[in-house]
Protein backbone atom coordinates (compact mmCIF):
# COMPACT_ATOMS: atom_id res chain seq x y z
CA UNK A 1 0.00 0.00 0.00
CA UNK A 2 1.12 3.21 -0.72
CA UNK A 3 -1.38 5.28 1.38
CA UNK A 4 -1.73 4.48 5.09
CA UNK A 5 -5.35 6.16 5.68
CA UNK A 6 -7.62 7.61 2.97
CA UNK A 7 -8.52 11.44 2.62
CA UNK A 8 -12.04 10.93 4.45
CA UNK A 9 -10.70 9.07 7.17
CA UNK A 10 -8.92 10.97 9.49
CA UNK A 11 -10.20 12.78 13.07
CA UNK A 12 -9.13 14.49 15.81
CA UNK A 13 -8.23 11.07 17.95
CA UNK A 14 -5.59 10.59 14.73
CA UNK A 15 -3.54 13.65 15.56
CA UNK A 16 0.05 13.01 16.03
CA UNK A 17 -0.11 10.19 13.78
CA UNK A 18 2.34 9.47 11.08
CA UNK A 19 0.32 9.00 8.01
CA UNK A 20 0.82 8.82 4.29
CA UNK A 21 -2.11 10.00 1.96
CA UNK A 22 -2.61 9.60 -1.92
CA UNK A 23 -5.32 11.40 -4.07
CA UNK A 24 -6.23 14.11 -6.24
CA UNK A 25 -5.40 18.18 -5.41
CA UNK A 26 -9.15 19.16 -5.17
CA UNK A 27 -7.66 22.77 -4.78
CA UNK A 28 -4.32 24.82 -4.03
CA UNK A 29 -4.82 28.37 -1.54
CA UNK A 30 -1.30 30.56 -0.90
CA UNK A 31 -1.18 32.97 1.65
CA UNK A 32 2.12 34.67 2.43
CA UNK A 33 4.34 31.32 3.63
CA UNK A 34 1.28 29.23 3.68
CA UNK A 35 -0.14 26.68 1.51
CA UNK A 36 -2.85 24.85 2.20
CA UNK A 37 -4.12 21.53 -0.21
CA UNK A 38 -7.59 20.21 -0.38
CA UNK A 39 -6.59 16.40 -1.44
CA UNK A 40 -9.30 14.46 -2.90
CA UNK A 41 -9.63 10.80 -3.29
CA UNK A 42 -13.66 8.89 -3.41
CA UNK A 43 -13.50 8.55 0.64
CA UNK A 44 -13.50 12.31 0.99
CA UNK A 45 -11.57 15.65 1.25
CA UNK A 46 -8.63 16.31 3.69
CA UNK A 47 -6.35 19.41 4.06
CA UNK A 48 -2.59 19.47 3.96
CA UNK A 49 -0.50 22.34 5.24
CA UNK A 50 3.09 23.42 3.30
CA UNK A 51 4.79 26.11 5.60
CA UNK A 52 8.42 28.56 5.23
CA UNK A 53 8.52 27.73 8.91
CA UNK A 54 8.30 23.61 8.32
CA UNK A 55 10.36 22.68 4.86
CA UNK A 56 10.85 25.92 2.38
CA UNK A 57 11.93 23.32 -0.36
CA UNK A 58 8.63 21.56 0.21
CA UNK A 59 6.65 24.37 -0.03
CA UNK A 60 8.04 25.80 -3.48
CA UNK A 61 7.46 22.22 -4.98
CA UNK A 62 4.13 22.32 -3.45
CA UNK A 63 2.91 26.08 -5.32
CA UNK A 64 4.03 24.16 -8.53
CA UNK A 65 1.25 21.71 -8.20
CA UNK A 66 -2.05 22.13 -9.93
CA UNK A 67 -5.83 20.72 -9.56
CA UNK A 68 -6.40 16.97 -10.16
CA UNK A 69 -2.55 16.45 -9.94
CA UNK A 70 -2.26 13.03 -8.06
CA UNK A 71 0.45 13.08 -5.59
CA UNK A 72 1.72 11.42 -2.24
CA UNK A 73 2.33 12.78 0.55
CA UNK A 74 3.85 11.78 4.18
CA UNK A 75 3.10 14.04 7.67
CA UNK A 76 1.84 14.16 10.47
CA UNK A 77 -1.77 14.71 12.03
CA UNK A 78 -2.45 18.23 13.81
CA UNK A 79 -5.71 19.66 15.13
CA UNK A 80 -6.51 22.27 12.57
CA UNK A 81 -6.96 26.38 14.23
CA UNK A 82 -9.54 26.95 12.25
CA UNK A 83 -11.63 23.83 12.26
CA UNK A 84 -14.57 23.04 9.01
CA UNK A 85 -17.75 21.60 10.65
CA UNK A 86 -18.70 20.64 6.82
CA UNK A 87 -15.99 18.20 6.61
CA UNK A 88 -15.69 15.05 8.61
CA UNK A 89 -12.39 15.59 8.32
CA UNK A 90 -12.66 19.02 9.44
CA UNK A 91 -11.20 19.36 12.94
CA UNK A 92 -7.56 18.31 11.50
CA UNK A 93 -5.17 18.51 8.67
CA UNK A 94 -1.30 17.05 7.90
CA UNK A 95 1.38 19.05 8.39
CA UNK A 96 3.32 17.90 4.94
CA UNK A 97 7.03 16.16 5.35
CA UNK A 98 7.45 14.39 1.77
CA UNK A 99 5.80 14.76 -0.97
CA UNK A 100 5.54 12.97 -4.21
CA UNK A 101 4.18 14.08 -7.34
CA UNK A 102 2.48 10.55 -8.60
CA UNK A 103 1.14 12.22 -12.03
CA UNK A 104 0.63 15.81 -13.15
CA UNK A 105 -2.71 16.47 -14.73
CA UNK A 106 -3.86 18.82 -17.93
CA UNK A 107 -6.64 21.64 -16.70
CA UNK A 108 -9.12 19.80 -16.17
CA UNK A 109 -12.14 21.12 -18.57
CA UNK A 110 -14.52 21.68 -16.34
CA UNK A 111 -13.89 22.32 -12.17
CA UNK A 112 -14.39 19.14 -9.91
CA UNK A 113 -17.09 20.49 -7.77
CA UNK A 114 -20.38 19.67 -6.81
CA UNK A 115 -22.44 22.71 -9.10
CA UNK A 116 -19.51 22.13 -11.68
CA UNK A 117 -20.42 24.63 -14.95
CA UNK A 118 -19.12 22.32 -17.71
CA UNK A 119 -22.27 21.92 -19.74
CA UNK A 120 -23.91 18.49 -20.53
CA UNK A 121 -21.78 17.28 -23.56
CA UNK A 122 -18.45 18.18 -22.04
CA UNK A 123 -19.24 16.67 -19.41
CA UNK A 124 -20.19 13.45 -21.23
CA UNK A 125 -16.69 13.20 -23.21
CA UNK A 126 -14.83 13.59 -20.12
CA UNK A 127 -17.61 11.44 -18.26
CA UNK A 128 -14.54 10.54 -15.88
CA UNK A 129 -13.40 13.76 -14.75
CA UNK A 130 -17.74 13.80 -13.99
CA UNK A 131 -17.19 10.87 -11.86
CA UNK A 132 -15.39 12.40 -9.34
CA UNK A 133 -17.88 14.59 -8.39
CA UNK A 134 -19.93 13.60 -5.67
CA UNK A 135 -23.35 14.16 -6.75
CA UNK A 136 -22.69 11.17 -9.37
CA UNK A 137 -20.05 9.58 -6.64
CA UNK A 138 -23.10 8.83 -4.55
CA UNK A 139 -25.37 7.76 -6.72
CA UNK A 140 -23.22 5.27 -8.30
CA UNK A 141 -22.39 3.99 -4.44
CA UNK A 142 -26.57 4.66 -3.80
CA UNK A 143 -26.90 1.66 -6.83
CA UNK A 144 -24.06 -0.22 -5.75
CA UNK A 145 -26.09 -0.91 -2.40
CA UNK A 146 -29.68 -1.08 -4.38
CA UNK A 147 -27.73 -4.54 -6.13
CA UNK A 148 -26.72 -5.60 -3.16
CA UNK A 149 -29.55 -5.60 -1.04
CA UNK A 150 -31.57 -7.06 -4.18
CA UNK A 151 -29.33 -9.80 -4.00
CA UNK A 152 -29.40 -10.35 -0.75
CA UNK A 153 -33.39 -9.70 0.08
CA UNK A 154 -34.11 -12.78 -3.00
CA UNK A 155 -31.71 -14.80 -1.81
CA UNK A 156 -33.05 -14.95 1.23
CA UNK A 157 -36.17 -15.81 -0.64
CA UNK A 158 -34.61 -18.39 -2.67
CA UNK A 159 -33.89 -17.18 -5.39
CA UNK A 160 -31.00 -18.31 -7.79
CA UNK A 161 -29.46 -15.91 -9.62
CA UNK A 162 -28.80 -16.78 -13.18
CA UNK A 163 -27.07 -15.59 -16.14
CA UNK A 164 -28.78 -15.54 -19.93
CA UNK A 165 -26.96 -14.99 -22.47
CA UNK A 166 -26.47 -11.52 -24.67
CA UNK A 167 -25.95 -13.35 -28.29
CA UNK A 168 -30.00 -14.73 -29.15
CA UNK A 169 -32.36 -14.43 -31.34
CA UNK A 170 -35.03 -11.81 -31.50
CA UNK A 171 -36.94 -10.94 -27.95
CA UNK A 172 -40.85 -10.41 -28.34
CA UNK A 173 -40.57 -6.93 -26.14
CA UNK A 174 -41.75 -4.63 -28.87
CA UNK A 175 -38.56 -2.49 -29.94
CA UNK A 176 -36.01 -2.79 -31.89
CA UNK A 177 -33.28 -5.15 -31.87
CA UNK A 178 -29.31 -4.14 -31.87
CA UNK A 179 -28.03 -6.90 -34.11
CA UNK A 180 -24.68 -8.59 -34.50
CA UNK A 181 -23.27 -9.92 -37.14
CA UNK A 182 -22.14 -13.32 -37.35
CA UNK A 183 -18.54 -13.72 -38.69
CA UNK A 184 -18.62 -17.84 -39.01
CA UNK A 185 -22.31 -17.70 -40.19
CA UNK A 186 -22.20 -15.09 -43.12
CA UNK A 187 -25.29 -12.96 -43.38
CA UNK A 188 -26.69 -14.17 -40.26
CA UNK A 189 -27.43 -12.05 -36.59
CA UNK A 190 -27.57 -12.76 -33.38
CA UNK A 191 -29.90 -10.18 -31.77
CA UNK A 192 -28.83 -8.68 -28.38
CA UNK A 193 -32.14 -9.47 -25.38
CA UNK A 194 -34.33 -6.88 -25.30
CA UNK A 195 -35.35 -8.82 -21.57
CA UNK A 196 -34.31 -11.92 -20.85
CA UNK A 197 -37.96 -13.11 -21.12
CA UNK A 198 -37.60 -16.31 -23.16
CA UNK A 199 -34.73 -17.56 -21.32
CA UNK A 200 -36.48 -16.95 -17.57
CA UNK A 201 -39.73 -18.83 -18.47
CA UNK A 202 -37.35 -21.58 -20.34
CA UNK A 203 -35.45 -21.62 -16.46
CA UNK A 204 -38.86 -22.64 -15.18
CA UNK A 205 -39.54 -25.30 -17.53
CA UNK A 206 -36.42 -26.78 -15.92
CA UNK A 207 -37.33 -26.49 -12.90
CA UNK A 208 -35.29 -22.96 -11.22
CA UNK A 209 -38.73 -21.69 -9.99
CA UNK A 210 -37.00 -18.59 -8.14
CA UNK A 211 -35.06 -16.82 -10.79
CA UNK A 212 -33.85 -13.61 -10.88
CA UNK A 213 -30.87 -11.28 -12.38
CA UNK A 214 -29.66 -8.07 -12.40
CA UNK A 215 -29.24 -7.66 -16.29
CA UNK A 216 -28.34 -5.88 -18.94
CA UNK A 217 -30.91 -5.40 -21.76
CA UNK A 218 -30.65 -3.83 -25.30
CA UNK A 219 -33.47 -1.73 -27.16
CA UNK A 220 -32.97 0.30 -30.19
CA UNK A 221 -35.62 2.92 -29.40
CA UNK A 222 -36.10 6.80 -29.40
CA UNK A 223 -34.39 8.35 -26.12
CA UNK A 224 -35.84 9.86 -23.47
CA UNK A 225 -34.68 10.69 -19.52
CA UNK A 226 -36.26 7.59 -18.82
CA UNK A 227 -35.02 5.61 -21.60
CA UNK A 228 -31.02 4.32 -22.69
CA UNK A 229 -30.39 2.08 -25.32
CA UNK A 230 -28.86 -0.85 -22.64
CA UNK A 231 -30.19 -0.61 -19.56
CA UNK A 232 -30.65 -2.82 -16.18
CA UNK A 233 -33.39 -4.69 -15.09
CA UNK A 234 -33.75 -6.62 -11.73
CA UNK A 235 -35.58 -9.71 -13.91
CA UNK A 236 -37.79 -11.80 -11.93
CA UNK A 237 -39.51 -15.43 -12.33
CA UNK A 238 -41.97 -17.59 -10.26
CA UNK A 239 -43.27 -21.09 -10.48
CA UNK A 240 -46.19 -22.29 -8.76
CA UNK A 241 -47.99 -18.48 -8.32
CA UNK A 242 -50.85 -16.57 -9.02
CA UNK A 243 -50.73 -12.89 -9.21
CA UNK A 244 -51.30 -12.42 -5.92
CA UNK A 245 -48.05 -14.00 -4.88
CA UNK A 246 -46.22 -12.03 -7.20
CA UNK A 247 -47.63 -8.59 -6.33
CA UNK A 248 -46.70 -9.31 -2.59
CA UNK A 249 -43.39 -11.05 -3.39
CA UNK A 250 -41.60 -8.17 -4.99
CA UNK A 251 -43.95 -5.23 -3.39
CA UNK A 252 -41.72 -6.83 -0.13
CA UNK A 253 -38.71 -6.53 -2.47
CA UNK A 254 -39.29 -2.62 -3.46
CA UNK A 255 -40.15 -2.22 0.36
CA UNK A 256 -36.80 -3.44 1.74
CA UNK A 257 -35.03 -1.73 -0.78
CA UNK A 258 -36.27 1.92 0.33
CA UNK A 259 -36.35 0.43 3.84
CA UNK A 260 -32.66 -1.03 3.76
CA UNK A 261 -30.72 2.05 1.35
CA UNK A 262 -32.75 5.25 2.49
CA UNK A 263 -34.98 4.51 6.10
CA UNK A 264 -37.86 5.17 4.11
CA UNK A 265 -41.05 3.38 5.30
CA UNK A 266 -43.02 2.92 1.84
CA UNK A 267 -46.98 3.97 2.32
CA UNK A 268 -49.68 1.19 1.19
CA UNK A 269 -49.39 0.29 -2.22
CA UNK A 270 -52.81 1.55 -4.04
CA UNK A 271 -54.47 -1.04 -7.13
CA UNK A 272 -56.24 0.48 -10.04
CA UNK A 273 -56.78 -1.16 -13.13
CA UNK A 274 -55.70 0.17 -16.33
CA UNK A 275 -59.43 1.58 -17.18
CA UNK A 276 -59.83 4.03 -13.87
CA UNK A 277 -56.01 4.52 -14.56
CA UNK A 278 -56.66 6.02 -18.21
CA UNK A 279 -59.91 7.06 -17.48
CA UNK A 280 -58.91 9.20 -14.07
CA UNK A 281 -55.40 10.24 -14.55
CA UNK A 282 -54.89 10.04 -18.62
CA UNK A 283 -52.41 7.60 -18.32
CA UNK A 284 -51.25 4.08 -17.52
CA UNK A 285 -48.66 5.17 -15.10
CA UNK A 286 -50.51 8.24 -12.99
CA UNK A 287 -48.88 10.42 -10.45
CA UNK A 288 -50.94 10.14 -7.24
CA UNK A 289 -48.97 12.23 -5.43
CA UNK A 290 -51.23 15.14 -6.23
CA UNK A 291 -54.98 14.68 -6.65
CA UNK A 292 -56.53 16.45 -9.91
CA UNK A 293 -58.80 13.68 -10.64
CA UNK A 294 -60.59 14.51 -13.50
CA UNK A 295 -64.14 14.73 -13.91
CA UNK A 296 -66.33 13.09 -16.89
CA UNK A 297 -68.22 15.93 -18.08
CA UNK A 298 -69.53 13.60 -21.42
CA UNK A 299 -73.35 13.59 -20.01
CA UNK A 300 -73.87 17.17 -18.86
CA UNK A 301 -72.26 18.58 -21.75
CA UNK A 302 -73.02 16.90 -24.89
CA UNK A 303 -76.00 17.17 -27.29
CA UNK A 304 -76.67 20.98 -25.20
CA UNK A 305 -76.34 22.51 -29.19
CA UNK A 306 -72.44 23.39 -28.59
CA UNK A 307 -70.62 22.31 -31.54
CA UNK A 308 -67.18 21.89 -30.21
CA UNK A 309 -68.82 19.13 -27.25
CA UNK A 310 -71.46 17.62 -29.85
CA UNK A 311 -68.89 16.09 -31.87
CA UNK A 312 -66.66 15.20 -29.23
CA UNK A 313 -66.65 11.45 -27.43
CA UNK A 314 -65.81 12.73 -24.12
CA UNK A 315 -65.52 15.51 -21.98
CA UNK A 316 -63.34 15.84 -19.54
CA UNK A 317 -62.15 18.53 -16.71
CA UNK A 318 -59.76 18.78 -13.76
CA UNK A 319 -60.67 21.44 -10.61
CA UNK A 320 -57.49 23.10 -9.76
CA UNK A 321 -57.74 24.08 -6.36
CA UNK A 322 -57.67 28.12 -6.00
CA UNK A 323 -56.90 28.97 -8.84
CA UNK A 324 -59.69 31.16 -10.29
CA UNK A 325 -57.72 33.96 -9.67
CA UNK A 326 -55.63 32.41 -12.73
CA UNK A 327 -54.47 35.70 -15.50
CA UNK A 328 -55.39 35.76 -18.88
CA UNK A 329 -51.66 35.13 -19.81
CA UNK A 330 -51.38 31.67 -17.60
CA UNK A 331 -54.95 30.53 -18.93
CA UNK A 332 -53.23 31.56 -21.95
CA UNK A 333 -50.35 29.53 -21.52
CA UNK A 334 -52.36 26.57 -20.66
CA UNK A 335 -54.26 26.83 -24.23
CA UNK A 336 -51.21 26.96 -25.37
CA UNK A 337 -49.86 23.78 -23.77
CA UNK A 338 -53.30 21.98 -24.93
CA UNK A 339 -53.22 22.93 -28.50
CA UNK A 340 -49.18 21.73 -28.57
CA UNK A 341 -48.58 18.14 -30.30
CA UNK A 342 -47.90 16.97 -26.67
CA UNK A 343 -51.74 17.06 -25.76
CA UNK A 344 -53.23 18.08 -29.81
CA UNK A 345 -56.28 19.61 -28.50
CA UNK A 346 -58.32 22.13 -30.74
CA UNK A 347 -58.41 24.33 -27.46
CA UNK A 348 -58.95 24.63 -23.59
CA UNK A 349 -62.17 25.86 -21.93
CA UNK A 350 -62.34 26.67 -18.68
CA UNK A 351 -64.65 27.84 -15.73
CA UNK A 352 -63.80 30.04 -12.80
CA UNK A 353 -65.89 30.12 -9.96
CA UNK A 354 -64.90 33.51 -8.16
CA UNK A 355 -64.64 33.65 -4.28
CA UNK A 356 -67.71 36.05 -4.92
CA UNK A 357 -69.82 33.19 -6.10
CA UNK A 358 -69.70 34.22 -9.29
CA UNK A 359 -69.31 32.08 -12.64
CA UNK A 360 -67.10 33.19 -15.37
CA UNK A 361 -66.45 30.51 -18.42
CA UNK A 362 -65.29 30.45 -22.18
CA UNK A 363 -68.53 29.24 -22.87
CA UNK A 364 -70.69 31.69 -21.17
CA UNK A 365 -72.45 32.01 -24.86
CA UNK A 366 -73.91 28.18 -24.91
CA UNK A 367 -74.63 27.50 -21.37
CA UNK A 368 -77.31 28.38 -18.71
CA UNK A 369 -75.96 29.74 -15.15
CA UNK A 370 -77.89 26.85 -13.81
CA UNK A 371 -75.45 24.00 -16.61
CA UNK A 372 -72.52 25.70 -15.30
CA UNK A 373 -73.42 25.29 -11.65
CA UNK A 374 -74.10 21.14 -12.38
CA UNK A 375 -70.41 21.31 -13.56
CA UNK A 376 -69.11 22.99 -11.06
CA UNK A 377 -71.00 20.34 -8.33
CA UNK A 378 -70.30 17.43 -10.35
CA UNK A 379 -66.17 18.76 -9.96
CA UNK A 380 -66.93 19.33 -6.35
CA UNK A 381 -65.39 23.02 -6.83
CA UNK A 382 -65.82 25.12 -4.03
CA UNK A 383 -65.56 29.50 -4.76
CA UNK A 384 -62.05 30.32 -5.56
CA UNK A 385 -61.51 27.35 -7.85
CA UNK A 386 -60.64 26.74 -11.69
CA UNK A 387 -62.00 24.07 -13.71
CA UNK A 388 -60.53 23.27 -17.52
CA UNK A 389 -61.61 21.12 -19.57
CA UNK A 390 -61.30 19.17 -22.74
CA UNK A 391 -63.37 17.62 -25.72
CA UNK A 392 -62.61 15.45 -28.20
CA UNK A 393 -61.51 11.94 -29.04
CA UNK A 394 -61.40 9.47 -26.25
CA UNK A 395 -58.18 8.11 -25.48
CA UNK A 396 -56.72 11.41 -26.94
CA UNK A 397 -58.48 13.67 -24.87
CA UNK A 398 -57.76 11.55 -21.89
CA UNK A 399 -53.86 10.96 -22.68
CA UNK A 400 -53.90 14.77 -23.58
CA UNK A 401 -56.05 16.11 -20.36
CA UNK A 402 -53.06 13.16 -18.57
CA UNK A 403 -50.04 16.00 -20.02
CA UNK A 404 -51.68 19.18 -19.01
CA UNK A 405 -52.64 17.55 -15.70
CA UNK A 406 -48.46 16.95 -14.91
CA UNK A 407 -47.63 20.10 -17.05
CA UNK A 408 -49.92 22.28 -14.23
CA UNK A 409 -48.56 20.82 -11.54
CA UNK A 410 -45.29 20.91 -12.25
CA UNK A 411 -45.54 24.86 -12.99
CA UNK A 412 -47.84 25.28 -9.86
CA UNK A 413 -45.62 23.45 -7.76
CA UNK A 414 -48.29 21.03 -6.20
CA UNK A 415 -46.42 17.85 -6.15
CA UNK A 416 -44.71 17.49 -3.04
CA UNK A 417 -41.22 16.22 -2.77
CA UNK A 418 -40.09 13.57 -0.18
CA UNK A 419 -43.31 11.49 -1.11
CA UNK A 420 -43.39 8.34 -2.47
CA UNK A 421 -46.97 7.88 -4.23
CA UNK A 422 -46.65 3.44 -5.11
CA UNK A 423 -49.27 1.89 -7.02
CA UNK A 424 -50.07 -1.51 -9.02
CA UNK A 425 -52.06 -0.73 -12.28
CA UNK A 426 -53.78 -4.22 -13.38
CA UNK A 427 -55.90 -5.45 -15.81
CA UNK A 428 -54.42 -4.24 -18.90
CA UNK A 429 -55.60 -4.84 -22.07
CA UNK A 430 -54.02 -8.33 -23.79
CA UNK A 431 -54.19 -6.26 -26.93
CA UNK A 432 -53.60 -3.02 -28.04
CA UNK A 433 -54.27 -1.43 -32.06
CA UNK A 434 -50.92 -0.42 -33.72
CA UNK A 435 -52.15 2.43 -36.02
CA UNK A 436 -48.43 2.19 -38.26
CA UNK A 437 -48.76 -1.68 -38.35
CA UNK A 438 -52.44 -1.62 -38.65
CA UNK A 439 -52.75 -5.02 -36.63
CA UNK A 440 -53.11 -5.42 -33.16
CA UNK A 441 -50.38 -6.28 -31.00
CA UNK A 442 -49.13 -7.09 -27.27
CA UNK A 443 -49.71 -4.80 -25.04
CA UNK A 444 -46.99 -6.55 -23.19
CA UNK A 445 -45.46 -9.00 -24.49
CA UNK A 446 -47.12 -12.46 -26.40
CA UNK A 447 -46.47 -14.79 -23.26
CA UNK A 448 -48.91 -13.07 -21.06
CA UNK A 449 -51.46 -14.58 -19.98
CA UNK A 450 -55.55 -13.77 -20.54
CA UNK A 451 -57.80 -13.53 -17.80
CA UNK A 452 -60.83 -15.30 -18.81
CA UNK A 453 -60.93 -16.98 -22.51
CA UNK A 454 -60.11 -15.23 -25.73
CA UNK A 455 -63.52 -15.19 -27.12
CA UNK A 456 -64.82 -11.89 -27.25
CA UNK A 457 -64.13 -8.65 -28.69
CA UNK A 458 -60.44 -8.73 -28.63
CA UNK A 459 -60.32 -5.30 -27.41
CA UNK A 460 -62.03 -6.20 -24.38
CA UNK A 461 -59.73 -9.34 -23.72
CA UNK A 462 -57.81 -8.24 -20.30
CA UNK A 463 -54.22 -9.02 -19.55
CA UNK A 464 -52.89 -10.87 -16.36
CA UNK A 465 -50.04 -7.88 -16.13
CA UNK A 466 -49.83 -5.39 -13.63
CA UNK A 467 -46.96 -2.31 -13.60
CA UNK A 468 -45.45 -1.26 -10.11
CA UNK A 469 -45.69 2.70 -10.58
CA UNK A 470 -44.10 5.03 -7.98
CA UNK A 471 -44.47 8.75 -8.46
CA UNK A 472 -45.85 8.97 -12.41
CA UNK A 473 -42.39 6.35 -13.06
CA UNK A 474 -43.43 2.65 -14.48
CA UNK A 475 -40.63 0.96 -11.93
CA UNK A 476 -41.13 -2.21 -13.17
CA UNK A 477 -43.83 -5.01 -14.84
CA UNK A 478 -44.54 -8.15 -15.67
CA UNK A 479 -47.52 -10.97 -15.81
CA UNK A 480 -48.37 -14.26 -15.58
CA UNK A 481 -47.17 -16.58 -18.26
CA UNK A 482 -49.86 -18.60 -20.73
CA UNK A 483 -48.25 -22.13 -19.68
CA UNK A 484 -50.77 -23.44 -21.71
CA UNK A 485 -49.92 -24.47 -25.60
CA UNK A 486 -53.55 -24.08 -26.71
CA UNK A 487 -53.70 -20.53 -25.55
CA UNK A 488 -50.32 -19.46 -26.66
CA UNK A 489 -51.39 -20.91 -30.12
CA UNK A 490 -54.53 -18.87 -29.87
CA UNK A 491 -52.71 -15.47 -28.75
CA UNK A 492 -50.10 -16.00 -32.25
CA UNK A 493 -53.34 -16.28 -33.90
CA UNK A 494 -54.48 -13.32 -32.69
CA UNK A 495 -52.02 -11.70 -33.42
CA UNK A 496 -52.05 -12.51 -36.93
CA UNK A 497 -49.17 -15.00 -36.85
CA UNK A 498 -49.43 -17.83 -38.85
CA UNK A 499 -48.66 -21.53 -37.24
CA UNK A 500 -45.31 -21.45 -39.19
CA UNK A 501 -44.06 -17.49 -38.07
CA UNK A 502 -44.95 -18.75 -34.65
CA UNK A 503 -42.53 -21.59 -34.95
CA UNK A 504 -40.37 -19.90 -36.41
CA UNK A 505 -39.49 -17.27 -33.86
CA UNK A 506 -40.78 -18.79 -30.63
CA UNK A 507 -40.40 -22.65 -31.75
CA UNK A 508 -37.69 -23.23 -28.77
CA UNK A 509 -40.12 -21.92 -26.08
CA UNK A 510 -43.60 -23.43 -27.96
CA UNK A 511 -41.12 -26.83 -27.63
CA UNK A 512 -39.76 -26.42 -24.23
CA UNK A 513 -43.56 -25.80 -22.94
CA UNK A 514 -44.22 -29.49 -24.98
CA UNK A 515 -42.17 -30.69 -21.32
CA UNK A 516 -44.16 -29.95 -18.30
CA UNK A 517 -44.42 -25.82 -18.09
CA UNK A 518 -45.64 -25.08 -14.47
CA UNK A 519 -47.68 -22.13 -14.15
CA UNK A 520 -45.36 -19.59 -13.64
CA UNK A 521 -45.03 -15.42 -13.67
CA UNK A 522 -42.48 -13.11 -13.14
CA UNK A 523 -41.76 -8.86 -13.14
CA UNK A 524 -39.10 -6.92 -14.49
CA UNK A 525 -37.71 -4.08 -12.79
CA UNK A 526 -36.03 -1.11 -14.52
CA UNK A 527 -33.02 -1.20 -12.60
CA UNK A 528 -31.86 2.50 -13.44
CA UNK A 529 -35.36 4.02 -13.10
CA UNK A 530 -35.53 2.69 -9.68
CA UNK A 531 -31.82 4.33 -8.70
CA UNK A 532 -33.15 7.82 -10.39
CA UNK A 533 -36.34 7.91 -8.06
CA UNK A 534 -34.19 7.00 -5.08
CA UNK A 535 -31.20 9.18 -6.13
CA UNK A 536 -33.86 11.95 -6.76
CA UNK A 537 -32.80 12.73 -9.92
CA UNK A 538 -34.79 13.01 -13.28
CA UNK A 539 -32.80 11.14 -15.77
CA UNK A 540 -31.01 7.84 -15.33
CA UNK A 541 -28.09 8.80 -16.96
CA UNK A 542 -27.35 10.72 -13.79
CA UNK A 543 -27.10 6.57 -12.44
CA UNK A 544 -25.25 5.36 -15.02
CA UNK A 545 -21.39 5.70 -14.87
CA UNK A 546 -21.05 5.60 -18.73
CA UNK A 547 -24.55 6.22 -20.54
CA UNK A 548 -25.52 7.39 -23.79
CA UNK A 549 -26.21 10.53 -24.56
CA UNK A 550 -29.78 11.88 -25.87
CA UNK A 551 -28.75 11.27 -29.42
CA UNK A 552 -27.68 7.10 -28.38
CA UNK A 553 -23.77 8.17 -28.50
CA UNK A 554 -21.10 7.76 -26.21
CA UNK A 555 -18.95 11.24 -26.67
CA UNK A 556 -16.09 9.51 -24.74
CA UNK A 557 -15.22 6.48 -26.89
CA UNK A 558 -16.66 7.27 -30.36
CA UNK A 559 -19.41 5.18 -30.68
CA UNK A 560 -21.23 3.92 -32.52
CA UNK A 561 -18.36 4.83 -35.32
CA UNK A 562 -17.63 3.17 -38.26
CA UNK A 563 -15.65 -0.07 -38.47
CA UNK A 564 -12.80 -0.94 -40.91
CA UNK A 565 -13.76 -2.51 -44.11
CA UNK A 566 -11.67 -5.78 -43.49
CA UNK A 567 -14.00 -6.01 -40.32
CA UNK A 568 -17.23 -5.63 -42.92
CA UNK A 569 -16.14 -7.84 -45.21
CA UNK A 570 -15.05 -10.95 -42.40
CA UNK A 571 -18.51 -10.36 -41.30
CA UNK A 572 -20.04 -10.56 -44.76
CA UNK A 573 -21.17 -6.91 -44.85
CA UNK A 574 -19.61 -5.71 -47.81
CA UNK A 575 -21.47 -7.10 -51.17
CA UNK A 576 -18.96 -5.57 -53.48
CA UNK A 577 -14.95 -4.88 -51.45
CA UNK A 578 -13.96 -3.04 -54.58
CA UNK A 579 -16.65 -0.03 -52.92
CA UNK A 580 -14.14 0.18 -49.99
CA UNK A 581 -10.91 -0.10 -51.83
CA UNK A 582 -10.37 3.74 -53.31
P1 LIG B 1 -40.82 -4.19 -19.71
O1 LIG B 1 -40.61 -4.03 -21.17
O2 LIG B 1 -42.03 -3.55 -19.11
O3 LIG B 1 -40.97 -5.72 -19.33
O4 LIG B 1 -39.54 -3.69 -18.94
C1 LIG B 1 -39.45 -3.77 -17.53
C2 LIG B 1 -38.97 -2.44 -16.95
O5 LIG B 1 -37.74 -2.05 -17.53
C3 LIG B 1 -37.65 -0.63 -17.57
N1 LIG B 1 -37.32 -0.21 -18.94
C4 LIG B 1 -36.34 0.66 -19.26
N2 LIG B 1 -35.50 1.36 -18.50
C5 LIG B 1 -34.60 2.17 -19.12
N3 LIG B 1 -34.49 2.29 -20.46
C6 LIG B 1 -35.32 1.59 -21.28
N4 LIG B 1 -35.18 1.72 -22.61
C7 LIG B 1 -36.31 0.75 -20.69
N5 LIG B 1 -37.28 -0.07 -21.17
C8 LIG B 1 -37.87 -0.64 -20.11
C9 LIG B 1 -38.99 -0.09 -17.11
C10 LIG B 1 -39.91 -1.28 -17.27
O6 LIG B 1 -40.96 -1.25 -16.35
N6 LIG B 1 -39.71 -9.08 -19.93
C11 LIG B 1 -40.64 -8.10 -19.40
C12 LIG B 1 -40.86 -8.27 -17.93
C13 LIG B 1 -41.72 -9.42 -17.55
O7 LIG B 1 -42.77 -9.65 -18.17
O8 LIG B 1 -41.35 -10.12 -16.57
C14 LIG B 1 -40.11 -6.70 -19.68
O9 LIG B 1 -38.98 -6.50 -20.11
O10 LIG B 1 -38.89 0.30 -15.75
Amino acid sequence: MIRTHTCGELRITDVNKNVQLTGWVQRRRDLGNLTFIDLRDRYGITQLVFSTEINKDLLEKARDIHREYVIQITGIVRERENKNPNLPTGDIEIVVQELKILNPSLTPPFTIEDNTDGGEELRMTFRYLDLRRNPLKNNLILRHKLALETRKYLDSLGFLEIETPFLIKSTPEGARDFVVPSRMHKGTFYALPQSPQTFKQILMVAGYDRYFQIVRCFRDEDLRADRQPEFTQIDCEMSFVEREDILQTFEGLIRHLFKSVKGIELPKFLRMSYEDAMNFYGSDKPDLRFDMKFVHLTNVFKNKGFKVFDSAEIIVGINLKQQAQATRKQIDEWTEFAKSPKVGSSGLIYIKYNEDGSIKSSIDKFFTTEQLKEVLEISNAQPGDLILILAGEKIKTLKGMGQLRLHIAHQLNLIPTNTYACLWVVDFPLFEYDEEEQRWVSMHHPFTSPIGDLSGNIADIKANAYDMVINGTEVGGGSIRIHNKEIQKKVFELLGFTEEEAMRQFGFLMNAFEYGAPPHGGIAFGFDRLTALLCGVDSIRDVIAFPKNNAGKDTMIDAPSEINPKQLEELGLIIDPNVYKN
